[in-house]
Order: structure tokens, then sequence, then C-alpha cells
């Protein structure tokens, strides 16, 4: 099949959490599968340095009236064609969605225009390499699924399907109706019962849908999860799956990582014990058998955040654990997490931005990996986690539940608690405590944790048939 992906990040071009991952692993494990695979990115700021290739195309599109023009770059990475949207001043900004603090207050006009363009783009394409899936990932490319269809009314892109994975059912992109000409839509395109959103015109137009995992699928079927879109959700419940996410083990994976100072396996875990010395130098920590708890993290309320910081200024007062934390995000918690590393400075560090290669050492060192969400439509970090032998603590909820089992179940590979609170999350801190020191036992489990596999390849072939259903449906 010729797949097309419009998405707004995409690992090793643009990323700002594990949406990033997902539109990559996916598309080298749909190629690996023989398909064949173009992603379509709008040309940020931080992608004019990329090496396109020559040959070029120009596009226009009508928006409220108005002729607007794209250029549209090409280059191929790993077989995979990659295709960029240009237009100078939607989309070449030193960052994708927000300068710093605020969304920029255009963002519904540049990621429609984005749609629109990169539509326009395939249309122009010969027959034999039109394509016959056009994956859409989050709000940034909804509005794909209305203006496919307004082409499809002009009679092109007639074979092609439209279909839409929701990363995080929390950000829409609202809507008013003032909004609907600007955008070159009408009332048809928009839900009749549910908020105005890029997402809701997404999930009503969409051939089919799917989520990140089982588990938060279920709970997008009621509210407080679904943001007010439960009942558009209950109406697309026959094309609406439930996808896990998967893991890229060849950036993943602790035995072939270039980033760590050594290499371990679940059969060899003594470079594990390196990479926890290497990393609590580095972070001005002394080196000892305390056990060491590690988060990388988008620093925002999903995230758990507004329970974690009390639990960790409670806990560390009497605690004889370690914790290293890293993220950017929202300044009401990231300045509590400075406080908490001046309250406890033989203990604790919080590390304020985000390197790559610093994420993959947090994951090697750590003993376990704190994620505590009180959302999370799958989560990539504790599967990472499991596979580096860093037991993740997490909150039973969404993805998490669906890839992590708890303490004191069968086949246990990890610590879970139930309720949001720093109360359930200290129990769960102390669980993993008295873990630790039964170091048998620890290591059972982590071995069992290490030896979990979740491939982009078991995703791939459960997106394969959606891509049918969208055929037949
Ligand atoms: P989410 O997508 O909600 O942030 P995931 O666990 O699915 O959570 O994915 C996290 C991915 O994003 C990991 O690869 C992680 O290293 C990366 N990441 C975490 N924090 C940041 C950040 N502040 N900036 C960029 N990437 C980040
Ligand atoms: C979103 C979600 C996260 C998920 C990721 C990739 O950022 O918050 O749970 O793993 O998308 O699908």
């Amino acid at each position: 099949m010729q797949i097309v992906f419009l998405c707004s990040e995409y690992e090793g071009l643009l990323k700002t959490g594990g949406l990033a991952d997902a539109t990559r692993g996916l598309a080298q494990a749909l190629r690996q599968q023989g398909h064949q695979l173009t992603i379509v990115l709008p040309r940020y700021g931080a992608l004019y340095e990329l090496p396109v290739q020559q040959q070029w195309q120009s596009v226009y599109v009508e928006m409220n009236g108005q002729q607007l023009g794209a250029a549209v770059r090409h280059l191929v990475q790993d077989d995979i064609q990659i295709t960029l949207i240009e237009h100078h001043d939607f989309f070449n900004r030193p960052r994708p969605y927000d300068d710093g603090e605020h969304a920029y207050p255009d963002n519904a006009l540049r990621f429609a225009f984005f749609c629109k363009a990169a539509l326009a783009y395939l249309a122009q394409l010969p027959a034999s390499e039109s394509p016959a899936i056009i994956h859409g990932h989050d709000w940034q490319s909804a509005l794909g699924s209305v203006y496919l269809k307004q082409l499809q009314q002009l009679g092109k892109l007639q074979s092609s399907r439209f279909v839409l994975s929701i990363h995080n059912a929390a950000y829409q992109q609202g809507l008013g109706w003032h909004d609907l000409p600007l955008l070159d839509l009408c009332r048809d395109d928009i839900p009749q019962q549910a908020p105005l959103s890029m997402l809701s015109i997404g999930v009503l137009n969409a051939s089919q849908l799917n989520t990140v995992s089982e588990g938060y699928r279920e709970e997008l079927l009621s509210e407080p999860a679904a943001n007010g879109l439960s009942q558009l959700y209950q109406t697309r419940q026959a094309d609406f799956t439930g996808i896990l996410n998967g893991c890229d083990y060849s950036r993943w994976d602790p035995a072939t990582d270039h980033s760590l100072v050594a290499n371990y396996s679940a059969a060899d875990l003594s470079g594990k014990a390196l990479c926890k010395a290497q990393l609590l130098r580095q972070v001005g920590l002394a080196d000892s058998k305390m056990p060491l708890f590690v988060a990388v993290s988008r620093v925002t309320g999903q995230k758990g955040f507004s329970f974690l910081i009390p639990a960790l200024a409670q806990w560390l007062v009497h605690s004889s654990s370690l914790v290293v934390m890293m993220g950017t995000g929202e300044q009401q918690f990231i300045q509590p997490l400075k406080a908490l590393q001046q309250q406890f400075p033989s203990k604790f560090r919080f590390i304020e931005g985000f390197d790559d290669d610093f994420s993959h050492q947090l994951e090697a060192a750590g003993d376990f990996f704190l994620m505590p969400s009180l959302f999370e439509p799958c989560g990539l970090n504790q599967i990472y986690s499991l596979r580096y032998g860093t037991l993740p603590i997490v909150r039973a909820t969404g993805g998490l539940k669906d890839t992590v089992v708890g303490l004191g179940k069968r086949g246990a590979t990890g610590v879970s608690f139930e309720q949001p609170t720093a109360e359930d999350l200290m129990v769960a801190l102390q669980q993993a405590e008295s873990l630790f020191n039964d170091a048998r036992k620890y290591k059972t489990i982590q071995q069992r944790a290490m030896n979990q596999y979740f491939g982009w390849d078991q995703a791939a072939v459960k997106y394969q048939r959606m891509y049918l259903r969208a055929f037949n449906s």
C-alpha cells in the first residue's frame, strides 16, 4: 500500500514528546512490512537545515477566499520519503506549537493549511503514486478528513481513505463558529452535539479511528477522560479501536545503546551498575547502594506532578533513595521541583531541559522509573524502562495499565497504584524501596521486565487491519 502520514512530529526531525517516537516507529515497521511510506510534516524553523532534494513543487490552496501557496520539498531517510510543507509565515518559527509560554494564536489556521496543502500535493500525483491511506495523527492533521472529502467531490483522490490516530485526546484545538468559513468548513462537517474542535471534526469524519492503547480507548467512552467527546466516541465505537504503541528496539535496547558508558542485558546486568555510577557522578550525587528513581517527562499536569511533588517532599525526608528527573514544561511544577533540589541536595536532582542521550542514560542508570500519570494514552517511557530493567512505578491508567503488571500480581514487571494521590504514590514508593532491599526478588522481576516484547511490528499488523477496514466501511 501507499501510505501517507500527515503529522506534526517525527523522531529525528522534530520532537516534543512520544508522538515523534510513535510516528517514526510505526512508519519504519510498516516500511519493513513492505509498504511505501511518505511522511508529510510542516517545515518548521528547525527543518531549514535539512538537505532537501533539488526538485520541489508548489501548491496553492484557497482558504477563506484567499489563495495561499506552499513549496513542497522532499528528502529520503531509511527508504521513507519525508515531504515538507514550506510556508514561511506559518511554519518558520523556532517552536512548533507555541512561543515557549503561549500557544500561537493562529494554530488552527496553520495546521488547517498544513492539511490542505498536503492534500493538494497528493492530489497532483500520478494515479500510480496516489495514496491508499492518508493517516492523520492528533488534532494537527484531523481536518485532513474533511479536506479529503472535499477533493473527492471534485473527483480527486477517489481511492484514498483517511484514518485518524488519537495520541492524546486532551489536546483538541477548540474552534468557534466564526472559524468555520476561515477554515473552509461547513455545518455538515461538524459534530452536532459535541464541543467544536479540530479533533472532534476529525473523529466525526475519519473512515477509521484508533487511540494508542485498549485501556485508553475504554476510558474515552466516558467522561472525564474524553474531555466532552464521550458521546461522539460512542457513536463511532464500531470504527474505533485501541492499538498499543510499540518500542523501537533499534534505539531502545541497553545491549546496543550507543549513549551508554556500558551495555548490558538481562543475562549480564553488570553494565547497568556502571551506568548508575557514571550518572550519579555526572549529576553530583554520591555513588551509593541507595535505590535510584529516575524520570524523563514533559512537565505537565498529565504526568501527575500535582501529587508527585508533595509525595516526594514528604518521602525524601526519611527515605534512603535518590531521585533524578529531567524535563521541560510548566513553571507551576518546575519551580517546586527546583525547590526540592534545594531542600534535598544530597538526594534529589531536577534537570530542566531535554537531551536525547541523557534520556537514554537516565533509563539505564535507574533502578525505578517514575511515571505516576493522571492519564496516559499509551506512554512509551515505561515500555523503554521495562527493557532497561528500570522497574516502572505507574498509576494504573490507560496504556500504563496495559503494559505494566503491578507488584503482588502474577508476572509482576513493576509497581502500580490506583488513586492519583500523594498517599497512594508514597505507598508505591515504599513498596519499591522494600523490593529493592530484597535483591533476589528485585532481580527476578527486573529480568522478567527486560524480557517483555513490545515491538512496533505487532502494532503495524493491527494498523494494516485498520487500513483494510477503512476500505470496507
Ligand atoms: P508523552 O508523549 O506524553 O510525553 P511518552 O512516554 O509517550 O509520553 O513519550 C515520551 C517521549 O518523549 C520519550 O521518548 C521521552 O524521552 C521524550 N520526552 C520526554 N520529555 C521530553 C521533552 N521535554 N522534550 C522532548 N522529548 C521529551
Ligand atoms: C502522547 C501521549 C502518550 C503516547 C504518545 C505516543 O504524547 O501522551 O501517552 O505514548 O502520544 O502515542
